[in-house]
């Protein structure tokens, strides 16, 4: 890790009182920390607008396991993309629900396209494509 660095910041009275309104909530001890969190975030956000920078995603699925074709087709869709899909986890949450989170990586705009074939697969009850990173290059 490089040197911590000090920096005073200007910052609108009300606007920081909504920052530590917003800290309040969360865990957060102190206001360094959830700088800079913030601006990993930014950063991240970044990476993903890029488009070639590698980059993780999480997807998660809830899906009825009794549609067959369903079935098949996201364990196609998988193979397909293999190079991107770093592993899976499949629970049986009850007799027919099945949650899977499927982890991604690779550039940002094949990880988005993955993602989306995934979760808008006819029959997925719920999907969304969780946004990450590896951690290369965010000190
Ligand atoms: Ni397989
Ligand atoms: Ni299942």
């Amino acid at each position: 890790m490089s040197a911590a660095v000090r920096f005073s910041v200007s910052l609108d009275e009300q606007l920081l009182a909504r920052f530590d309104e917003y800290l309040k909530g969360r865990a957060y001890t102190n206001r360094s920390e959830a700088v800079r969190d913030l601006i990993r975030d930014k950063l991240v956000e970044e990476q993903w607008q890029g488009g070639s920078e590698t980059v993780a995603a999480a997807v998660i699925l809830v899906y009825d396991h009794d549609k067959l074709d369903l079935v098949s087709r996201l364990t196609d869709q998988q193979h397909r993309r293999h190079e991107l899909v770093v592993s899976s986890m499949h629970v049986h949450t009850d007799e027919h629900n099945c949650l899977e989170v499927i982890l991604l990586r690779g550039p940002a705009d094949q990880i988005r396209r993955a993602g989306d074939e995934l979760v808008s697969l006819p029959g997925v009850r719920f999907g969304r494509v969780n946004l990450a990173t590896t951690g290369a290059g965010l000190p």
